[in-house]
């Protein structure tokens, strides 16, 4: 039986429990983060626990561990599984109000203890297949709030958003924004504009990926040049290439946007290059 980490102590999956009155139940108050592991070694978790300090930080809550104790934790997991390539999620919310508060408030209530939990899923990366075909979405106006930067478990437009995806038969809805590109409602948007590789800087409106980040360390690293800044739905639309990335789709080509072809409607070169630079950082990180 695989084991998942609750409120300090390791349990079998099928005995860990959260109380209903949990502020993460009632109200989706509460951060999460997803970090990828290759071959039991967690990728960037530093970057990953630093995103997470900025989340809790965001709401308010305190973090119940430092990071030391969060890397114990998360090996340790990752080492309890009986598969090596996971999808770890780790969840804090801010607990169950003590006796005597109210069961459901908005307000925080005084004192709660956070409620912890972290588990891990088997991790299967894009098929080769899929990234040769490529993918389709769709766009929407962005129905978010003003606080995309925070890594949330209140997911209801991302949720409704991704369905919408879905129904359409496509990976991934794109947001925008006052004309503006933001990102996919589970996903970071890059396109490709006469051979330079764009995204949207880091702000309020998006969440900033740490696959985004290897990206764009990537990108500098080998040459390709790179504009982080506004891209217009205009530029999106008529974009050579554009990819989603996120640590579980990794880079992923959208060959297809709202039913028209992007670029010659086929995965384009840049999309093949950086791919391939990042497995060949992949291995670099887990043979290190
Ligand atoms: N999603 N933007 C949003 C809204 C996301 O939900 C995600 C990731 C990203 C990419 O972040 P990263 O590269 O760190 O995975 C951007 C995860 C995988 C999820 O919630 O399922």
């Amino acid at each position: 039986m695989n084991e998942v980490w609750l409120n300090g102590r390791f349990l079998p999956a099928d005995a860990a429990n959260v109380p209903v009155f949990d502020r993460g139940f009632l109200l989706g108050d509460g951060v999460y983060e997803i970090v990828p592991v290759y071959s039991r070694k967690p990728f960037r978790l530093d970057a990953h626990l630093a995103r997470l300090q900025h989340s809790l930080q965001g709401i308010r809550l305190a973090n119940p561990y430092g990071i030391e104790a969060w890397r114990k934790i998360a090996l340790e997991l990752a080492a309890r599984q009986d598969f090596a390539d996971q999808s770890l999620l780790i969840q804090v919310t801010r607990g169950v109000p003590l006796p005597g508060q109210p069961l459901r408030d908005h307000a925080f209530p005084r004192d709660a203890a956070p409620t912890v939990l972290v588990f891990a899923q088997p991790l299967v990366p894009p098929a080769e297949a899929q990234k040769a075909a490529g993918v389709c979405a769709i766009t929407a106006p962005d129905p978010r709030w003003q606080r995309c930067d925070l890594k949330v478990i209140s997911l209801m437009a991302n949720v409704l958003m991704r369905q919408r995806a879905v129904e359409a038969g496509c990976a991934e809805t794109i947001f925008i924004r006052d004309g503006l590109l933001t990102e996919g409602a589970a996903s970071n948007i890059f396109v490709v504009q006469d051979g330079t590789l764009c995204t949207p800087a880091p702000s309020t409106h998006m969440l900033t990926g740490i696959t985004y980040e290897v990206v764009l360390e990537l990108a500098a690293r080998h040459g390709i040049a790179v504009r982080v800044g506004e891209v217009t739905e205009a530029g999106l639309r008529s974009a050579d290439e554009i990819w989603m990335t996120s640590s579980t789709k990794e880079i992923m080509p959208v060959v297809m946007l709202d039913e028209m072809p992007v670029g010659n409607g086929r995965p384009g070169p840049v999309a093949r290059q950086m791919d391939a630079l990042y497995q060949q950082f992949k291995q670099d990180v887990m043979r290190r």
